[in-house]
């Protein structure tokens, strides 16, 4: 099955409105004539609208980097997916290991976010990954089986229309640290096999499976060209417009 590319550009907490402006026009202007590849982009919530306004009508779409799973209330500091299709967003990052690690984000606070966004029609990027203390204890496979059990729970095979999932290992997410393709293969195929133990082989088919962590111009091609990759999740290099295209245009 044809799988159109996917690649993301997460911005995490870096840039102003006029810094992302900047940076969006940079990237419209670099990606004008790229075809059969998806672009996306993900600045702090504080630029999304702007974003938004910026990219209407261009072929870049626009995802934030979190959301909560109520649609409104007292939630004080939250963000509902509901504001988040208001202002012109598809996409929505759940699941982070930066929300893991600092925000206290569970495998069962990151199923009720992708619950509410496929409600709203917002195309969830969901993101795993193991920890460099569990790769070292070959609990791999382990942890990535129970984020996608406890992840994808109460989802019908329907909710996968719209969805990507995103193995970004913790090692290697701002670190340099790259993981190699065997090991990216690996992970990546045990995703789509237990994908379609879970639901079935079309399903599994159609999913796509980015990469993350330390994602840059020299190991894009690599990547690329690895199996059952179908894009990149990119962070630090996605900053740089002329980096960001490079990794686009592998
Ligand atoms: P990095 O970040 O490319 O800077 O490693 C990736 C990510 O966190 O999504």
């Amino acid at each position: 099955m044809e799988r159109t590319p996917l690649i993301v550009g997460n911005w995490k907490m870096n840039g102003t409105i006029t810094q992302t402006l900047l940076l969006i026009n940079e990237l419209l202007q670099m990606a004008q004539n790229l075809k059969d590849i998806d672009i996306v982009v993900a600045p702090p919530f504080t630029s999304l609208y702007s974003a938004s306004i910026a990219l209407q009508d261009s072929a870049i779409g626009l995802a934030a980097q979190n959301m909560f799973w109520e649609h409104e209330g007292a939630y004080t500091g939250e963000i509902s997916g509901d504001f988040l299709k208001d202002i012109g967003c598809t996409y929505v990052l759940i699941g982070h290991s930066e929300r893991r690690q600092y925000f206290g984000e569970t495998d069962e606070s990151v199923n009720k976010k992708i619950q509410m966004a496929l409600g709203l029609e917002l195309i969830p990027i969901f993101c795993l990954g193991e920890t460099e203390a569990q790769r070292e204890k070959k609990q791999t496979f382990d942890v990535i089986q129970e984020q996608l059990k406890i992840g994808l729970k109460n989802l019908h095979m329907n909710d996968f229309k719209n969805f990507v999932i995103a193995y970004e290992p913790i090692w290697a997410i701002g670190t340099g640290k790259n993981a190699t393709s065997e090991q990216v293969e690996e992970v990546h195929s045990f995703i789509r096999n237990t994908l379609e133990k879970s639901f079935d082989a079309p399903m599994a088919n159609g999913i796509r499976i980015l990469y993350g962590g330390s994602v840059k111009p020299k190991n894009a091609r690599e990547l690329k060209q690895t199996k059952n990759v179908d894009g990149l999740l990119v962070g630090g290099a996605s900053l740089k417009a002329d980096q960001f295209i490079e990794i686009i245009k592998c």
